[in-house]
């Protein structure tokens, strides 16, 4: 199977990377040889060993039949959602981990896909490397999903617990998450909460099937805690956390995303640096942890590759993903407190 690599910066970069490393692993895996035909990108990347795969024009996908699965990892809607909405009706299968895509236009790629006969798979856009969107569409459907709380975004809680542990500067460990890969182009989504609500939104259309408006979601990031707030919850023996939360109330479900401050037996509370951890309750399941790398290039690009091997291996069957154009109303948090 030939694929092309649509934005070659961390994550892009990495799924080469993980296709190279686990080459054999993943040829058995797939039932055959991946490999990739073309990156698109902006740039030209003189002296890469994929050089010569560089290509500017996204139509070069769209004509060459030779190509079956196409990865997006641009970020941001567009102009991925045109490139994406473009490869489905040709007939390509789509593997993305960018989240403003899935939250904005999911419900609606999923239907183009389901019109063409082709999947749109996006494991990587929650979690990182987190196997969290396959459980929901698979593993955990016998249950009514009543509860999802996650610490969603790496690079905050990366730079919680240096703050916490280390008292670290804000601004310093903003600049170390980026350098590490973990942050946005523009981190203020990270710091602003702009990425774990979009994140909620996502898991909250898999388990309801409608759409989530993320702009419907109270959202506040970490940009006003202080050394003097962690100090404080340092004596309260408690820990600063971000945490994406979606509860089932009734037929709807509450949003939040906020600094919550976590005693120190919460399951959460232990999930530190650039982990994320997931916290699902069922109402038969009872509880579930998912756990692990959140962010970052390996374990990202691990989720996406893993998308394309299922792809490749079931390229004549539709996976459904139950998620309609259809919204859900949320709940105003305020009003479903008790
Ligand atoms: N900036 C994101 C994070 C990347 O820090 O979690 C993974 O979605």
């Amino acid at each position: 199977m030939k694929i092309a690599v649509m934005g070659y910066g961390t994550i892009g970069s990495g799924v080469v990377d993980v296709l190279k490393i686990n080459h054999d692993k993943i040829a058995k895996a797939a039932g055959e040889e991946v490999s990739v035909k073309y990156i698109l990108d902006l740039r030209d990347f003189p002296g890469d060993p994929m050089e010569k795969c560089v290509i500017h024009d996204y139509q070069t996908i769209v004509n060459d039949p030779e190509v079956g699965v196409v990865v997006e990892t641009m970020g941001g809607v567009e102009p991925a959602y045109t490139f994406v909405k473009a490869m489905l009706e040709a007939g390509k299968q789509v593997a993305t981990s960018n989240k403003n895509l899935v939250a904005a236009k999911g419900a609606e790629l999923i239907r183009i896909a389901r019109e063409h006969g082709v999947n749109f798979q996006f494991e990587a856009s929650v979690g990182g490397g987190i196997p969290i969107i396959r459980p929901l569409n698979k593993c955990l459907t016998a249950d009514e999903i009543e509860e999802i709380t996650g610490i969603l975004n790496g690079t905050t809680n990366y730079m919680l617990t240096k703050m916490t542990d280390e008292g670290a500067d804000f601004d310093a460990v903003l600049k170390d998450a980026q350098n590490k890969g973990y942050a946005e182009k523009d981190p203020t989504a990270d710091i602003e909460g702009h990425d774990p609500c979009r994140k909620i939104a996502i898991l909250t259309s898999m388990v309801c099937g409608k759409q989530v408006d993320f702009e419907e979601i109270h959202c506040e990031g970490i940009t006003k805690i202080t050394p003097e707030d962690i100090a404080y919850a340092k004596a309260m023996n408690r820990t600063i956390k971000l945490l994406a939360s979606s509860k089932k109330v009734g037929n709807s479900y509450s949003c939040m995303v906020a600094p919550y401050l976590l005693p120190a037996e919460h399951p959460l509370c232990g999930v530190n640096g650039v982990f994320n951890g997931i916290f699902v309750h069922g109402n038969v399941l009872g509880d579930a942890m998912f756990y692990g790398s959140g962010a970052g290039k390996l374990p990202t690009a691990s989720a996406v590759v893993a998308d394309v091997v299922d792809m490749v291996k079931h390229t004549n069957r539709h996976i459904v993903i139950d998620w309609s154009e259809e919204k859900m109303q949320i709940v105003d948090y305020k009003d479903s407190r008790n």
